[in-house]
């Protein structure tokens, strides 16, 4: 029998598409999907390292996997992703029983460890060196949905943000040849994907150097394919963003109207000691452009409370932007210190609880800004492309281009189809309305 695989992702939806190419991989082997966690011959944790509360989650779920391994001789575990890379070896101190260490750049080749490691109890460590070449390419891959695709462009980043350790887990930025990009999405048109969601970490820093291909121009040859209903892209930076984009976002229906535009801070004493490149005057010049450009376009960002050195003066600069942009929506974090990163030595640490604080004003905030604009949907038809099961008791959930979620009731035949809602509720989250028949 097929030995069987199970596969927890944590983090980005980078880390989603890597756990899909880790499950082609795996695949490729001849290993099968396992439906429960119980029932695998191997186990995968894909992980984050971003903020130290996404490791202490790996590492929480390694303490309940331990029972699990003890038990079982012939389980094994890999913890892979920017975890191992940035904690190294250090993680085996802690959880000695993980068969498997290897990098964010691994995915493609993690079939090979778990069969050289299978069998003969050999842990296998396969973290990046700077020196190694990485294929961007889909060399395997499972996907998860048949109508939404992810396509990764570019990976890693160059910019120095004092706070981020992305350089240091997922390297300098490379960027995919762009040939190739727009190879494999007609194929995924293809095949009956009808949305196809572009990644990278700075995804409109992307430059095809040997064609001559910007952000811009990738996006409008994508969004030209026939049969390409929605096209998005995560995450772009602000200090990238270009009129150039802009313009294909107005002329291309098919590019989601939606822009997730991290701000970090509304303080520029804040930004500049964050290293973001970009002032508070600066940022909210490119949210005017594009809140004046002849479309609707939903924007949603990114916020650290508690950086280090953020007086009262400079949070209530963030909340004043905030009031500003109106964002659809924005996730927000405390600052956590990180490993070999620049601002770990930086001064004046704000405390736990003070960033607490701040963090439930901000979250406070955004909520009744949602809250209030979601309200104003009531009465109106949308377009959703079906997405998949609501949480709550209503059946069916989609997405609007803009990316707002839509519950309502209706048959699962339409999963993956475009349909009309008109909304009559909603919460701060989401939004929820009656199918119209068509
Ligand atoms: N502390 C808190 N939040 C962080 N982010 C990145 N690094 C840190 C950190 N050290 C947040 C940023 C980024 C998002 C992906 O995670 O807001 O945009």
């Amino acid at each position: 029998m097929a030995k069987r695989y199970f596969i927890e992702t944590f983090g980005c939806q980078m880390n989603v598409l890597d756990s899909e190419k880790i499950a082609g991989s795996l695949q490729h082997v001849g290993m099968e999907r396992a439906d429960i966690l119980s029932h695998a011959d191997v186990i995968i944790l894909n992980t984050c390292s971003v903020r130290e509360k996404a490791v202490q989650k790996v590492y929480a779920r390694l303490g309940e996997l331990k029972h699990l391994a003890n038990g079982r001789e012939d389980l094994l575990i890999g913890v892979v992703g920017c975890m191992p890379q940035l904690e190294g070896e250090s993680i085996l101190k802690r959880a000695p029983f993980v068969n498997i260490l290897a990098g964010p750049q691994k995915g493609h080749v993690i079939g090979d460890l778990v069969q050289r490691s299978n069998g003969n109890g050999k842990r296998i460590i396969d973290l990046r060196k700077d020196e190694d070449p990485s294929p961007l390419e889909t060399v395997y891959i499972r996907r998860d949905n048949p109508w939404r695709a992810g396509v990764t462009i570019s990976e890693g980043c160059n910019r120095r943000c004092t706070f981020c350790v992305v350089p240091i887990t997922r390297g300098n930025d490379r960027a995919r040849d762009s040939a190739s990009i727009i190879h494999e999405a007609e194929d995924l048109i293809a095949r009956g994907y009808v949305e196809i969601v572009l990644l990278g970490q700075t995804v409109n820093s992307y430059v095809d150097r040997v064609r001559h291909v910007n952000f811009a121009q990738l996006l409008r040859q994508l969004a030209g394919i026939t049969g390409l209903r929605r096209i998005r892209f995560v995450s772009p930076h602000p200090s990238d963003f270009s009129d150039e984009l802009l313009d294909v976002m107005v002329a291309f229906p098919q590019v989601c109207n939606q822009i997730h535009l991290p701000v970090q801070s509304g303080s520029t004493r804040i930004l500049a000691k964050m290293r973001r490149g970009y002032t508070r005057e600066r940022y909210l010049e490119i949210i005017r452009k594009i809140k004046n450009a002849p479309r609707n376009i939903a924007i949603s960002t990114d916020i650290i409370v508690g950086f280090p050195g953020e007086s009262e003066a400079d949070f209530q600069d963030t909340l004043t932007l905030m009031d500003e942009v109106q964002y659809d929506s924005a996730f927000s974090f405390k600052y956590s210190p990180r490993p070999h990163t620049e601002a770990i030595n930086f001064p004046d640490e704000i405390s736990e609880k003070e960033k607490g604080r701040r963090l439930d004003i901000v979250q406070e905030k955004q909520k009744l800004i949602q809250y209030e604009m979601n309200a104003s949907y009531i009465g109106k038809n949308v377009e959703v492309l079906v997405d998949g099961k609501a949480k709550s008791r209503v059946r069916l959930a989609g997405r609007m281009t803009n990316n707002k979620i839509v519950n309502f009731d209706g048959p699962e035949a339409l999963f993956g189809r475009f349909v009309q809602v008109n909304i009559t509720g909603f919460s701060s989250n989401s939004l929820k309305g009656n199918w119209i028949h068509s």
